[in-house]
């Protein structure tokens, strides 16, 4: 057995998690509020028989080590270590990885070279120039120390040297963390040079990186540049400023997101403190995941360009599965202005702006009033059409009808009529996120950020039998869906996985789940730890009443197959009757279709 084999053995996941988020017993299963993101009741689970967690809200799960490694923000090295205290196991050098290893040695590096450009920037005389130039922009001393601001100078191999000569790091860990560059002819010299450093940190505050912006205008090279992706750098997971303005961020309970350094610093010395930025990139998922644990709200301040619309329109997706509030910052008549600039000149009207938040939905509704002529029936259409598949996303019913209601005011038409509207919208809409028969599996994105289907809903039911069933009944279930095309995720390996032991007398859920790969024993877990399955099976006879159960859904699951083969083909049939003239193409095909819909009755 492996150490780390060793160590998840004698840990137990329900005692570890029970030290940090507060259980209860469940059934099968122990249960609570998610500590990944805020909810009110809940559905953070954790399996003594699989040793997992999982969050029904949220989506988060994993075993001992990842929410070590989430909850706490270890490395898998510092979570194994962790562990095998507790366990009273001693680790041998051999059981951290040469990764691990290389990931402490560039830590140090990174540490380092904070460490030599902050030293050049604040107590060199080679720094004045960097220094009069945040003077210039306002930073002060006192962000200069937070952030840890810094210069790096103008030579080939200044801190080449440093570290390789004087600290004794070898090029290759240099080079692995990012610092360097090499030219055609080999050689190797700083990617940094002449400009003003930022050190950018990981959640926890450790430096993974660094971007560096040139002090003079007339340079032509890049204004930034970046540490490029590294074993410790990965630019969708970063937030500029985060670590640092954690504990306001925490205590607002809300961020707000601007794109750049200066942002940051300018807003936080203007005491709008609860920022951070995303260095001109689109808001990812990684980066809500990171928000959603700390707070309820997020502000947006992007640019108001097309480019920034349109981030704000994916940044909805992006955080409707984990519960977060997205409002966005309307500079009013300073829109010329960055965030930057406005706290610096204007700090009282910056902080009005981020007081003054409006819902991600009105923001977009006003954009796409401002750029139609809404007097026509063209410039109306063109509005609905823009904000039906924003609308359709917003999941609180009465927040719904209150935007609906606001639109039909804003383009003055009944608001029956909109409804009418937005509801074709909304079932093209959800349709087209229905992977196709013959897609392969659906990607993960769209189950977690979609609201479950009913045929997924289904499919989950017919599945949470399959794998509660009697031994004895296993091999009739089975049959039944060999060849069946599953919407759900792993679903078909878990059932080819099952089908080759299912003659096992001995057969158990829980020896099954151990010959599994990772990810397979996760979305196992999540199929028999549903607490609403379980609930229903509570009351059940499981050798009397489960084939009926399983009947009856088997039947539901083909009779939703037929109609959604049905509506697909009607929405295809209006759409070619809508259409002036058919092609001769279009024509043949809408025969067809009518065929294949009289043949259906
Ligand atoms: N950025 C980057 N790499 C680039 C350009 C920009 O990482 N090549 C990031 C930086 O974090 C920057 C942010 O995107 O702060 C916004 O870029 P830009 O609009 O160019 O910033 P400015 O506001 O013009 O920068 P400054 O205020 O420093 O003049
Ligand atoms: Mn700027």
């Amino acid at each position: 057995m492996s150490q780390i084999q060793e160590v998840k053995v004698a840990t137990d996941v329900v005692q570890l998690i029970s030290e940090r988020v507060t259980l209860q017993r469940s059934g099968a299963n122990w249960r609570g509020l998610c500590p990944f993101h805020s909810e009110k009741s809940p559905s953070f689970f954790v399996s003594e028989q699989l040793q997992r967690y999982r969050c029904f809200g949220c989506g988060e799960s994993g075993d001992a080590f990842t929410f070590l490694e989430k909850y706490e923000g270890m490395t898998f090295a510092e979570a194994l270590q962790y562990l095998a205290d507790r366990a009273g196991i001693t680790l041998t050098k051999q059981t951290f990885t040469d990764e691990d290893e290389q990931r402490k040695r560039l830590l140090e590096i990174l540490n380092l070279a904070r460490e030599y450009y902050y030293y050049l920037l604040t107590e060199h005389e080679v720094g004045k120039k960097a220094l009069a130039y945040l003077k210039e922009r306002g930073t002060t001393q006192e962000s200069i120390k937070v952030f840890q601001l810094g210069y790096s100078l103008p030579s080939w191999d200044g801190l080449l040297k440093y570290l390789n000569h004087k600290k004794h790091y070898s090029m290759e860990d240099i080079h692995a963390s990012g610092l360097l560059v090499k030219n055609q002819t080999g050689r190797s010299y700083d990617r940094f040079r002449d400009r003003l450093m930022f050190p950018l940190t990981d959640h926890r505050g450790r430096v993974v990186g660094f971007s560096g912006r040139v002090l003079d205008s007339a340079v032509k090279e890049a204004k930034y540049i970046n540490t490029p992706e590294t074993l410790l750098y990965h630019k969708s997971q970063l937030l500029y400023g985060f670590s640092q303005l954690y504990q306001n961020i925490r205590k607002e309970n809300e961020v707000v997101v601007v794109e750049g350094e200066f942002d940051v610093i300018s807003s936080a010395q203007a005491h709008v403190n609860n920022v951070v930025a995303v260095k001109g990139s689109a808001l990812t998922e990684e980066h809500m995941r990171l928000l959603s644990r700390t707070v309820e709200k997020v502000l947006l301040c992007f640019d108001t360009d097309s480019a920034g619309l349109e981030a704000t329109r994916r940044a909805i997706a992006v955080a409707k599965p984990f519960g977060i509030e997205l409002r966005v910052l309307d500079f009013g008549e300073e829109a010329q202005k960055d965030p930057d600039e406005l706290a610096r000149t204007n700090p009282q009207h910056w902080r009005q702006v981020v007081r003054s938040s409006i819902s991600v939905y009105e923001f977009l509704m006003r954009a796409a009033v401002s750029e139609q002529d809404v007097s026509t029936p063209e410039g109306k259409r063109k509005v609905v059409n823009q904000l039906a598949p924003i609308f359709s996303q917003i999941s609180h019913a009465v927040e719904k009808e209150y935007y609906i209601k606001k639109l039909a005011e804003t383009l003055q038409v009944k608001e029956s009529t909109l409804q009418t509207d937005l509801q074709k919208f909304g079932v093209l809409g959800e349709r087209k996120k229905v992977p196709r028969k013959n897609a392969n599996e659906p990607e993960e994105q769209t189950t977690k950020e979609q609201p479950l289907s009913r045929r997924v809903r289904l499919e989950q039911y017919l599945l949470f039998l399959l794998f509660q069933a009697a031994p004895s009944q296993m091999p009739t279930f089975l049959r039944q869906v060999v060849e069946f095309e599953w919407q759900v995720p792993a679903a078909k390996q878990l059932v080819a996985s099952l089908a080759k032991q299912s003659a096992d007398k001995n057969w158990s859920l829980q020896t099954f789940a151990q010959g599994l790969a990772e990810d397979l024993q996760q979305r196992l877990f999540e199929i028999t730890a549903e607490e609403e399955f379980l609930r229903i099976i509570n009351d059940l006879d499981r050798d009397k009443e489960y084939s009926k159960e399983w009947n009856k859904t088997w039947a539901d699951i083909q009779q939703l197959q037929l109609s959604d083969r049905k509506a697909v083909i009607s929405a295809r049939i209006s759409e070619l009757e809508s259409l002036n003239e058919m092609s001769a193409d279009q024509k043949v095909e809408y025969n067809e279709l009518l065929q294949q819909v009289v043949q259906m009755r």
